[in-house]
């Protein structure tokens, strides 16, 4: 199969925090793989723009360094990398004084589109709009781009939401939440959407549980001091994990279109029912054998913050009425793996004697690695002796049903850029979403925060905290195995 790669009109695009940690790893090296896979025109442009004073050159070298590390040998291409250089300029800027602004205003042209990244943190942002605005360098037309966290909770939030709505409207700002970009998220969509399969089963009456989990063997390491003020609830739960839920849980749109989309998921979270405290299991890793734990990689000997967080849900509407949905995510686990599986409700009467007694359906949505679908059904034994029943995977892997057009699927950030250069808000977050997710999460953390309450350890490369296990046998479930 042969991939299509539509390009997309002229930009320019001004990466604020340019020489930044999240433009090294993901947005220049995505950029350039955008590049490379002819989605960018010929007179598109980047303008790196942060605090140092560097020169072109030094800045392209940087790029070029970024590339090296951070793009698979297999597609540095060093004609390519030359091209892609020629494109990039540099502008040192003062965000919160009148340094650079001028040289930036000389820099952008008409008749692209202006799209600019706020890779800052927060506290940035009023500056960085204003003075955008102030120096006539943003347009009606133009875009900005800003990355999570976004708030820290409900108050932050909309203090941001307004800084933002100053100078920028609602159609113009594109909240990233990189999750959306993964292409077996979007894919939930398609399967729950394009098939006629599925969306009759899909509801209070067909279905017993949901679980989500996003499991992740990194630890905290070298990011403690962010870590430690946000925790796996706000890293996790209120952005990545509450996207998740809301792609199973809505209600299909009217069309696959921006505001539609965003609608339905909006409903869902309105929906959430404030969690009890007994729903919910809070975990810290302990230290390993040849490393250390939580607390010695937050720095912060009496951190109560949680590297762990299992949660019973309920989304309370019509649809999912007395369905639970646990969520589990957490650092330092077992294995790196990422997944939502929908048990199926039993069959309403048992003709067959068997001693297992239960026939259960499972359909598996790998999101990473290995991305794919699995749906567990049930078959008789092989041989004589009567009917015996076993469960069995209908296991599709995309990698093995897609072939080499599941390679060069684009990373979420490389797909986000362009949707933002197409002005396709589909994927990110509305204002009003992010704004219903704190009002959510804000209670559960002030719950805590009033109680005390501090959380479990568990030993690195374990499924989790003791506790969480128990969240699921007291209803009588468990949790899937965490494995690749
Ligand atoms: C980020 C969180 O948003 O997502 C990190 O801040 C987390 O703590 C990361 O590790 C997970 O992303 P991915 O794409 O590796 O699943």
């Amino acid at each position: 199969m042969v991939s299509r790669v539509i390009p997309v009109d002229a930009f320019d695009l001004v990466i604020f925090g340019g020489t930044g940690d999240l433009a090294k790893r993901k947005i220049l090296p995505g950029l350039y793989r955008r590049f490379l896979a002819g989605q960018m025109t010929e007179n598109s442009r980047i303008i790196g723009a942060a605090r140092a004073d560097l020169t072109d050159a030094a800045f392209r070298t940087l790029v070029g360094e970024a590339i090296a590390e951070f793009v698979p040998k297999d597609r540095q291409d060093k004609k390519a990398i030359a091209d892609f250089l020629d494109k990039i300029a540099y502008v040192s800027i003062d965000a919160t004084g009148e340094g650079g602004w001028a040289k930036l205003q000389g820099l952008m042209r008409d008749n692209v589109v202006r799209a600019f990244y706020f890779s800052v943190a927060p506290s940035l942002f009023g500056d960085i709009a204003e003075r955008l605005h102030l120096h006539g360098i943003a347009d009606a037309w133009s875009r900005i781009v800003v990355e999570k966290p976004f708030g820290r909770d409900l108050d932050s939030a909309r203090a941001l939401n307004a800084v933002l709505a100053k100078h920028f409207t609602e159609a113009q700002i594109y909240r990233i939440d990189h999750y959306l970009g993964k292409e077996t998220v979007q894919n939930l969509m398609a399967v729950r959407f394009a098939n006629i399969l599925f969306e009759p089963l899909w509801k209070a009456e067909y279905i017993d549980h949901v679980q989500i989990t996003v499991a992740e063997t990194v630890s905290v390491d070298g990011r403690g001091a962010y870590y430690d003020k946000s925790g796996a609830m706000r890293d996790m739960v209120q952005n990545h994990m509450m996207q998740l839920l809301c792609l199973i849980a809505m209600e299909p749109p009217y069309h696959f279109d921006p505001d539609a989309v965003r609608d339905e998921k909006l409903k869902v979270i309105r929906a959430l029912k404030p969690v009890s405290p007994e729903h919910i299991v809070r975990g810290q890793y302990n230290a390993g054998k040849d490393e250390g734990g939580y607390i010695e990689h937050s720095e912060n000997p009496a951190s109560k913050t949680e590297s762990y967080i299992a949660l019973k849900v309920n989304v309370s509407n019509w649809r999912w009425q007395g369905v639970p949905f646990y969520l589990r995510t957490g650092k330092r686990l077992r294995a790196r793996a990422s997944e939502i599986a929908i048990t199926f409700k039993q069959p309403p009467h048992a003709i067959f004697d068997d001693a297992k007694g239960w026939h259960e359906n499972v359909l598996v949505i790998r999101l990473q690695p290995n991305e794919g679908m699995n749906l567990m059904v049930m078959i008789k034994e092989p041989g004589p002796g009567g009917m015996r029943l076993m469960q069995v995977p209908l296991d599709m892997s995309f990698a093995d049903a897609l072939g080499d057009e599941a390679e060069d699927v684009p990373d979420a950030y490389e797909r986000l850029i362009m949707d933002v250069i197409r002005g396709n808000q589909t994927l990110f977050m509305r204002g009003d979403e992010v704004e219903a997710a704190w009002a959510w999460t804000d209670p559960i953390i002030q719950g805590w925060e009033a109680r005390g309450d501090k959380p479990q350890g568990y030993d690195p490369g374990s499924s989790g905290p003791e506790d969480a296990l128990m969240l699921m046998h007291r209803d009588g479930r468990r949790w899937r195995e965490i494995k690749e």
